[in-house]
């Protein structure tokens, strides 16, 4: 870790693409990963807290603490994915059960005390899966919102359409009620939509990258890309699917690789039709305040390029 390393939270529900983010921000010293917090997402809480310390020990770094946050969404019965994950959120790569303790204070106390004990601005959210546990933070202590430097998150599409309904991504539809809190909070947003992640799809040349890496760390990200775009290439019909989640933090590392607009974004939450889609104002026609900085291209290249990189350090 650097002297100057950018303090992060990364509020996540692990899945193989979360997996990926977050062995690329124990691997970079740009970056001081404060703490983990689980959120229900991809598979239940236990499990997503489970897999976020198999995943911290496969990296060799226990010392960073992991907590649990909410274990459903705020209003909405929880809707999980281990159709794409597997019942295990991580499946793909056998790896021992985890020695590390999940610490005994709620994920969302965790993130409030950071941000109110912490200088203004010194902290940073990644969101990698529902918006739950910042939602509940900012309904328990309002103060946080002025304070928090960035949040950083995986979610939504407007281009691209959804992946869950035809309308909506999967983070923002698990809890669109989550994500309409943090859309109107007022907190710098940048958000990684299925608009950019699409862009930066796996490929087998990609995967056996992994591979040649000849390590523990770079099988098992390998046998996660395998298991995890087999889903998306029937879907998608292309040779990979898209990896989402690393883009958060690859954008810590190298903004430059990343185009983006400041514009309105705004959440459904009534529709059955269209529940959780993100009505992303591109052309900026509606004359709504802009809130997101939203991120529609990647160099997909220099992405993996960064994440082989970084990952071939741990
Ligand atoms: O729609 C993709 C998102 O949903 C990713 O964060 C993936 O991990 C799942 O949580
Ligand atoms: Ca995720």
């Amino acid at each position: 870790m650097t002297s100057t390393a950018r303090s992060i939270i990364v509020d996540t529900d692990p899945g193989q693409d979360d997996a990926l983010a977050i062995l690329l921000a124990l691997a970079s010293p740009e970056l001081e990963v404060l703490g983990f917090i689980g959120v229900a997402g991809n598979v239940p809480l236990d499990l997503t807290t489970r897999n976020i310390r198999v995943i911290c020990e496969l990296a060799g770094r226990t010392e960073v603490p992991v907590y649990a946050g909410a274990n459903r969404p705020i209003k909405r019965a929880l809707v999980t994915a281990e159709h794409v994950h597997g019942s295990t959120g991580l499946d793909g790569a056998v790896l021992p059960e985890p020695s590390m303790e999940l610490q005994s204070q709620h994920g969302v106390d965790f993130l409030v005390e950071t941000v109110l004990n912490r200088p203004e601005n010194s902290v940073t959210l990644c969101s990698l899966g529902p918006l739950t546990n910042l939602a509940l933070a900012l309904q328990k202590e309002p103060r946080i919102a002025p304070r928090i430097q960035e949040l950083v998150m995986m979610g939504g599409g407007f281009f691209e359409g959804g992946n869950i309904t035809p309308a909506a991504e999967f983070n923002i539809f698990v809890d669109p009620d989550a994500a309409k809190i943090v859309f109107e909070s007022g907190i710098p947003i940048t958000m990684f939509p299925l608009d950019c992640t699409h862009q930066a799809l796996t490929s087998a040349a990609r995967i056996a990258a992994f591979r040649a890496l000849s390590s523990r760390v770079g099988d098992a990200c390998a046998g996660w890309l395998e298991f995890f775009e087999r889903f998306d290439e029937d879907k998608y019909g292309t040779d990979g699917g898209p990896l989402h989640d690393p883009n958060v933090i690859a954008y810590l590392l190298q903004p430059d690789i990343y185009g983006a607009r400041f514009i309105n974004v705004e959440v459904e939450t009534e529709s059955q039709l269209t529940l959780g889609m993100t009505v992303a104002d591109w052309w900026q026609v509606s004359g709504k305040e802009p809130n997101v900085t939203y991120v529609r291209d990647v160099d997909a290249d220099a992405f993996y390029k960064l994440l082989l990189e970084r990952i071939a350090l741990l």
